[in-house]
């Protein structure tokens, strides 16, 4: 059988897809000056012990590939904070974002995606990612923040700007190069920034019954978050909350196209669907990558890594870890349990998970029901992002 690879022309950034990674799970990159963490075991005891695999990776990124801006804050930027800040970000957060708030959009998503799905028909073609893949997601947490989701072209340049690179990460490259990089990436920040604060400061004047407003409200010990962590929580959510999500409906259906028989055994027992998504995210991990640093020495994977210094930890590649996962390479739903860490582990735990699985699980029944068959036109090629860290389609017409 061709592998999924060859037959959709995936661009080599994403090497772990290409099966039997026989290397250590641990390597460092001289060119790059990165250690990269590949197994799964051992990405499990990272993402576990954040006091010796920080997520402040800006403490160890020499200052001068740093953006050369005075107003780049990165306060609010859960995603970078360690404990026991940490903890307390999360804790105001997660009580704006409740698991109740979350299953009251099932019926706006299913409707949203039988609105979109009619404007393609009328259209007259599926191309996914641009049809429904892009807008559901953007749309709903557009909505959620209680921004406008028809500034969703908007949300797509800034997103693009600070995500789409087809480089490596590397801290051997020049400072010019790094800053020319980080360049694009802090002028989208600094719209996007000023566009939500704008937002903010009229819920602060104005509530209304929306995220935003709940994240200018909240209260964890009489303290609530101050002006630039709300903007940049927010831009975390409004980013987080649709790049990946667009990924994983692209990919899913992309991996029905694939393993046809799957799709039979699917449309035959719909009770199946979650632990299709589910695999989906372990076969095609949306964020294939992501960073941590040092705290001090440390033994992993039978190496010894210094302190201070910066790791890759690659979802991607942990997920097809064949000491955990039986032929990995093998797209199979019936795992059972599917232990993937796409959406992390510990105290870092996606946020936006069960957002995110309801949207595909409703999304993929929609597409389901309106169709025959979800199938891949082979005169009109599907295309993955460049980016090494982010696996993902970003072109998927579909017959
Ligand atoms: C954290 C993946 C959807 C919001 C994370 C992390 C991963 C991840 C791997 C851990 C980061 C780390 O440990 O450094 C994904 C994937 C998604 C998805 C694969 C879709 C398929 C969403 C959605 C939202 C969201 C829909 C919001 C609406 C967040 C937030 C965090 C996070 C706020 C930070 C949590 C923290 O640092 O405590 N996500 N995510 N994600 N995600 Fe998601």
């Amino acid at each position: 059988m061709t592998s999924i690879v060859e037959r959709y022309h995936i661009p080599e950034q994403h090497f772990w897809l290409r099966g039997g990674r026989s290397g250590p799970p641990v390597e460092y990159d001289a060119g790059t000056g990165i250690w990269n963490v590949y197994g799964y075991p051992e990405l499990h005891e990272v993402l576990g012990d954040p006091a010796t695999f920080s997520s402040d990776v800006m403490r160890v990124i020499p200052k001068d590939l740093m953006p050369d801006s005075e107003d780049f804050s990165l306060a609010g930027f859960i995603t970078q904070i360690d404990p026991p800040e940490h903890g307390k970000l999360r804790k105001l957060v997660s009580s704006a974002f409740t698991r109740k708030v979350v299953a009251d959009l099932e019926p706006r998503i299913a409707r949203l995606t039988h609105e979109l799905l009619d404007a393609a028909r009328e259209r007259g073609r599926l191309e996914l990612v641009a049809d429904l893949a892009y807008p559901l997601p953007v749309t709903v947490i557009a909505e959620l923040l209680g921004v406008p989701g028809g500034d969703r072209v908007l949300f797509k340049q800034w997103a693009d700007a600070m995500f789409e690179r087809d480089t490596k990460i590397s801290l051997s490259r020049t400072a010019a190069e790094q800053q020319a990089d980080a360049r694009d990436a802090l002028k989208a920040w600094k719209e996007m920034a000023g566009y939500l604060a704008a937002h903010a400061a009229e819920r602060r004047r104005q509530p209304r019954a929306d995220l935003l407003t709940r994240l200018v409200e909240a209260e964890v010990d009489g303290e609530r978050l101050p002006d630039d962590q709300v903007v940049n929580f927010a831009i975390v959510l409004l980013l987080a909350g649709h790049v990946t999500t667009t990924m994983l409906l692209g990919n899913t259906v992309l991996c029905l196209d694939a393993f046809p028989e799957v799709q039979d055994r699917v449309r035959a027992d719909r009770a199946s669907v979650p632990a299709v998504i589910e695999e989906s995210l372990r076969f095609l991990t949306p964020f294939a990558a992501l960073s941590r640093s040092t705290t001090r020495e440390v033994e992993l994977g039978g190496v010894t890594v210094p302190a201070d210094r910066l790791l890759m930890i690659w979802l991607g590649a942990a997920n097809r870890d064949p000491r955990q996962f039986p032929d990995p390479d093998v797209f199979d739903p019936g795992r059972d349990p599917n232990p993937h860490l796409a959406f992390g582990r510990g105290i870092h735990f996606c946020l936006g998970a069960p957002l995110a699985r309801l949207e595909g699980r409703v999304a993929l029944n929609i597409l389901l029901d309106r169709s025959d068959r979800l199938r891949t036109d082979p005169d009109d090629p599907v295309e993955f992002m460049p980016t090494p860290t982010m696996t993902g389609v970003r072109r998927l017409p579909l017959r």
